[in-house]
């Protein structure tokens, strides 16, 4: 903690591994003045190379990997432990033998103990930042550390050496004042690419107003046409309305035709009905008239006929005769049963007589039979004979009434037979006659429901009829309705067309409206380019400028009053017979009894002090002006006394300790300068090896 407060920033040690004259060594800087003290080309510039190439790496032009690693190492190791804003930081860098040449390997830095393994380029920028240097130098020769803290042995004679130009040049970079310069030549770049960029423009606005021209008119064109399309709108709206209220109309007149279509059909059948009908009444009433007509024959024929009482009459008849001829049936063979007996008798007595006139004796009595008694038999038997006939004959006259009976019963029977055929064939027909009544008087009610059918009919045709009557009407409606329709559409179609083109005529117009506004935007805003660039350049080549060089001359005059101030002032220590000053170009002029001597003429010693005095004016100069810089503190000197007398030497001194420089690391071989510090270190070698004691 107590090195924050007395260092911004302190070396402690330095570790080499194969570097240069090395081998590997590690030298302790004591925080106060050091003197690297030994022979030449003892190893002592190395540790201030080492240092440079630990902090910065490899800067190209100024710090090669040829120079640092040593004959024969493949890899070089260079390590610084220094304190920097009060942070303990260790920095690792390393060198590595390709067959491209020495090139930097992957290094390290601690911060406080943290350890991050970085590349060389992410190194340098760590170191930056913990130096507080700026941020260009990353990509930069780093001039401000040359010349501040470290200035290699040859470079500053070199400076001095340079042509005045490229001295204020360098100058101008390490001050950092090269700014000005970079910006007055980037600001007349710029204000040439802006003359060129501003007459580009003009080129692309010179047709502006013609393009406002034709953008006015071409609105006013879309005005008209928007009037127009608004009437087209408004008159296909109202030709759309009539188109819809016609063909509402249209379908309610189709409609009612479709309802007179299906009523003249309805008319058609209720004719067909209508005569029909009256046709089935008409063959109903030829019907009837036949009818009537066989009727009339029929009760013609069976006036006399009362038809109950004959049927009965007729069967007793018949019963009466059929039992009388069956009776005269049975009396016919009860006398014929009697004349066969009869027959038989008389046949029997004739037979009889034969034999009594022929028998000797009687056959019955089988006595001798007398004439007497023959005559007396035979009268007796003869008798008897004549009776048998009388009564034969008697009962064949009754046969013959009997057979005559029989036959008028017969007759008779006969007679009533064919009567009550004829009474039945009457009664049959008397029903015939009723069925037939019957049938018409079913006709006649059938004739009656047709009749009022008939009429029935008849009216609801004539309703019918009454409605149809419109349909002549309706169709004429309908007609006109779609010659209206056919119309209105055609119209619509035209109204329709007529829009879309102005339609189109209108997009076309807004899309050129849209393209000229666009492209007037545009030329407006470069106009108003212009004149910003305009403006910019004006303010550029005139007020810029002017400023900048302004503030280039008073930073520019201030550093060189300082810088002439102390380089007088340090070289009037270390040279005290001699004048000295700084002219505009920072070329130190050195006076020696009102003559101006060139540097080149002076005495190696003189070169040497003008060479340290301006090194140290540089260093305090700058340090003065960017004071956050934590190397301020922090100086190195590498052979300041080379050609100086033994009284310059001592002059030194005092120089040093106007210097009061916190860390002072010095190089000589002058065994004086061992006064001048606190701590040397002797540095020798040995086969090509330094050795430190
Ligand atoms: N790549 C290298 N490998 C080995 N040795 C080298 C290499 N480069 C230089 N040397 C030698 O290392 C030695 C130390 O050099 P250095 O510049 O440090 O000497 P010095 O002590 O500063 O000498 P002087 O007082 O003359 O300036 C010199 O002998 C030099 O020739
Ligand atoms: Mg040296």
């Amino acid at each position: 903690m107590e090195m924050q407060e007395k260092f911004k920033m302190k070396i402690n040690k330095l570790y080499l591994k194969n570097i240069r004259s090395y081998k590997e060594a590690e030298i302790e800087m004591p925080s106060s003045s050091v003197l690297l003290c030994g022979d030449i080309g003892s190893g002592k510039t190395t540790i201030l190379l080492a240092i440079e190439f630990a902090l910065f790496g490899l800067q190209k032009g100024i710090l090669s990997g040829a120079s640092l690693l040593r004959h024969g190492s493949s890899t070089g190791i260079a390590r610084l432990d220094f304190e920097v804003g009060g942070k303990h930081v260790v920095i690792e860098r390393t060198l590595k033998r390709t067959a491209k040449g020495i090139v930097q390997d992957k290094g390290s830095i601690t911060i406080q103990g943290k350890h991050e393994s970085l590349s060389a380029e992410e190194l340098k920028q760590r170191v930056l930042e913990l130096l507080a240097y700026p941020a260009e130098f990353l990509k930069k020769t780093n001039m401000l550390y040359r010349y501040t803290v470290y200035t290699p042995q040859e470079e500053m004679r070199a400076i001095l050496q340079e042509s005045p130009e490229e001295r204020i040049d360098t100058l101008r970079k390490i001050f950092g004042v090269d700014k000005y310069k970079r910006i007055k030549e980037n600001s007349a770049i710029l204000s040439r690419v802006l003359r060129e960029s501003i007459k580009n423009k003009q080129s692309l606005v010179t047709d502006i107003e013609e393009k406002k021209a034709t953008l006015a008119q071409k609105e006013s064109s879309k005005a008209d046409i928007a009037k127009k399309i608004s009437i087209a709108t408004t008159k296909l709206a109202s030709v759309k309305t009539s188109l819809e209220s016609c063909k509402i109309e249209l379908k309610k007149s189709e409609e009612q035709a479709e309802k007179l279509r299906v009523l003249s059909s309805e008319i058609e059948r209720k004719r067909a009905e209508l005569s029909a009908t009256k046709e089935h009444k008409e063959e109903l009433q030829q019907n009837r008239l036949e009818l009537v007509e066989i009727i009339e024959k029929a009760k013609k024929t069976i006036k006399t006929i009362k038809p109950d009482l004959l049927k009965k009459e007729f069967e007793q008849k018949l019963e009466q005769k059929k039992f009388e001829l069956e009776n005269l049936r049975k009396a016919l063979l009860i006398i014929d049963k009697k004349l066969g007996g009869l027959e038989q008798e008389l046949e029997e007595k004739k037979e009889l007589i034969k034999k009594i006139s022929t028998f000797e004796k009687c056959p019955l009595c089988r006595q001798a039979v007398t004439k007497v008694h023959r005559k007396e038999l035979l009268a007796e038997i003869k008798t008897e004979l004549k009776e048998k006939s009388n009564m034969l004959e008697q009962e064949r006259s009754k046969r013959d009434r009997t057979e005559k009976a029989i036959e008028l019963a017969k007759k008779a029977l006969e007679k009533l037979q064919v009567e009550q055929l004829e009474a039945e064939k009457m009664e049959l027909q008397l029903q015939n006659i009723k069925e037939k009544e019957s049938e018409l008087k079913r006709i006649d009610a059938m004739i009656l429901r047709y009749i009022e059918k008939e009429d029935d009919i008849a009216k609801e045709l004539e309703k019918l009829v009454l409605h149809y009557k419109d349909n002549e009407k309706i169709t004429e409606k309908i007609k006109k309705l779609k010659e209206e329709f056919e119309l209105l559409m055609q119209e619509e179609r035209k109204l329709a067309v007529a829009k879309a083109q102005l339609d189109g005529e209108a997009k076309l117009l807004e899309e050129t409206i849209c393209t000229l506004r666009k492209e007037l935007a545009t030329k407006e805003a470069i106009k108003k380019d212009i004149m910003q660039l305009s403006e910019l350049r004006e303010w550029l080549d005139n007020a810029f400028l002017a400023t900048i060089e302004a503030i280039e001359k008073t930073v520019l005059s201030k550093l060189h009053h300082d810088f002439s101030e102390l380089f007088r002032k340090w070289f009037g220590m270390l040279v005290t017979d001699m004048d000295s000053r700084i002219d505009e170009n920072f070329t130190p002029i050195i006076e020696s009894q009102g003559y101006e001597l060139d540097y080149s003429y002076l005495s190696g010693g003189e070169r040497t002090a003008a060479a340290l005095a301006y090194r140290l004016a540089l260093n305090h100069v700058i340090n003065s002006l960017m004071t956050k810089l934590k190397t301020n503190d922090l100086l190195i000197l590498d052979e300041p006394t080379d050609g100086f007398s033994s009284a310059q030497i001592e002059k030194l001194r005092d120089v040093l300790s106007e210097l009061a420089v916190k860390q002072l690391i010095l190089v000589s071989h002058e065994t004086e300068v061992e006064d001048f510090v606190e701590h040397v270190i002797h540095f020798r070698k040995e086969q090509g090896t330094t050795k430190i004691s």
